[in-house]
């Protein structure tokens, strides 16, 4: 009974949560220490923004980064927030770079928080703090950066405040790139569309859920703010299909995860997605979605999704090293059917085309499942067996053997069709 009651009074915590951001109970601890889970994101997070700034820095174009959900900047334990990891990444590649003209913007969007956060960065230079919401400001601050290179990190606590409309118009500006890295509450939305949809979700599933939205249960509206931040009505069949019982509550999130990347790609070239669990079968805590239209930037994203992921997978395996290749969804990896895979993208090619595109196709396709450099060594096997041509620019090493580098970098190029 004690424990009923407990659950109950957990439960109700739950649905103290006040819309529009204001803060809940299970988010006012959010900054005391930082927690594994936020370990992994901002790990996710820094070790991208390395490369990025350095390829970026190469197109000697403004770079307009943003962090959307920026918090306080640092966590009450010490360590650093989303806003410092970027600004430490953002002044070593300043330094590191010969393009000393280089451009680079920086704005901190926190709706709560806006004074501690000035506080905690006030050591850095060119650094705009905008004490508002996201969704209020967002499109106004992108005003006038066509031709720019723009980084978005959207870190909020649940889902509701990511308007799917406001993504469609992002991708509508005239952007240099976009890249933008989302943390989805995938199990909130759930949650929130069953209630919406008066649907029971599985309890085992729903403890530990931090940082989940109250959208105005059983009523039309919830069902409207949910097909806007969907983008679509599409979540409601699969809700039909958990409520009676086709799929399960694990299901239902990895296929309405699915869909919103589907929806994603209609307006950017190339999405990934990455659920972080702690424990395999576990309901993954959230999935990090990277959205691009940045060929360099999928892979590059693939290659740290897939490194994380085998930190990750220590964790879930308690330090054993595990003995098969699985994917980030934890599904066996299938080695042998590589190269078909590899040879069906390249088909939908007549001509030749640059090796990044033909691995961000690949990706985006199949999502996380092998560094770019293993599909390289499935590449180099194919073109062995007369299945694929290569054309590398420069032919020659300067040693005046054959090429054989899949890189590009500046004056090397790598293109490759189907014999
Ligand atoms: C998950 S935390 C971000 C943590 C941060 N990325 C970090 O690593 O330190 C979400 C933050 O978004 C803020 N927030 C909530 N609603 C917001 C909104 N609509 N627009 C902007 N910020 C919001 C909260 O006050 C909170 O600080």
């Amino acid at each position: 009974m004690k424990e009923l009651i407990e659950k109950i009074i957990t439960r109700k915590s739950y649905y103290d949560i006040i819309g529009g951001g204001a803060l809940s109970k299970n988010n006012e601890d959010f900054f005391k220490e930082k927690k594994q889970w936020s370990i992994i994101k901002d790990q996710l997070l820094g070790c991208y923004l390395k490369p990025y700034f350095s390829k970026i820095l190469a197109t000697q174009k403004p770079i307009f980064y943003v962090d959307a959900f920026a918090g306080k900047g640092r966590f009450e334990d010490g360590n650093a927030g989303s806003p410092i990891i970027a600004l430490n990444i953002i002044s070593e590649s300043l330094q590191r770079t010969k393009f000393n003209q280089s451009d680079v913007e920086l704005c901190l969007i926190e709706l709560n928080h806006a004074n501690a956060l000035r506080n905690n960065v006030k050591h850095f230079k060119n650094v705009a703090i905008v004490e508002g919401k996201y969704e209020d400001n967002i499109e106004r601050l992108l005003v006038g950066k066509k031709m720019q290179n723009v980084f978005l990190y959207i870190d909020p606590y649940g889902v509701k405040v990511l308007d799917f409309s406001i993504f469609e118009k992002i991708s509508e500006i005239n952007l240099y790139s976009i890249e933008m890295l989302i943390n989805f509450n995938s199990f909130g939305f759930i949650r929130e569309a069953c209630n919406a949809m008066n649907t029971q979700f599985d309890a085992v599933i729903l403890e530990d859920l931090v940082g989940v939205d109250n959208l105005n249960v059983n009523n039309l509206k919830s069902i409207q703010d949910l097909n806007k931040v969907a983008g679509g009505t599409y979540w409601q069949a699969i809700i039909e299909e958990y409520k009676n019982k086709t799929i399960d509550g694990y299901e239902a999130e990895k296929k309405f995860s699915e869909q919103y990347c589907k929806n994603l790609k209609e307006h950017f070239k190339y999405v990934l997605n990455m659920p972080i669990r702690l424990q395999k079968g576990q309901r993954p805590k959230y999935r990090m979605i990277h959205a691009t239209n940045h060929a360099q930037g999928c892979a590059l994203m693939n290659d740290n999704m897939y490194k994380r992921w085998e930190a990750l997978q220590t964790i879930q395996n308690h330090g054993q090293i595990s003995m098969f290749t699985e994917d980030i969804e934890n599904i066996s990896v299938n080695k042998e059917e590589l190269q078909k895979e590899i040879l069906e993208i390249m088909k939908l090619h007549k001509e030749y085309i640059d090796i990044d595109i033909f691995l961000a196709e690949f990706i985006s396709k199949y999502g996380v499942r092998v560094s770019t450099s293993d599909i390289c060594k499935e590449l180099d096997k194919l073109c062995n067996d007369n299945n694929i041509e290569v054309v590398r620019n420069p032919k020659f090493t300067p040693k005046g053997k054959i090429s054989k580098f899949w890189t590009v970098s500046k004056g090397h190029s790598v293109k490759v069709r189907c014999t």
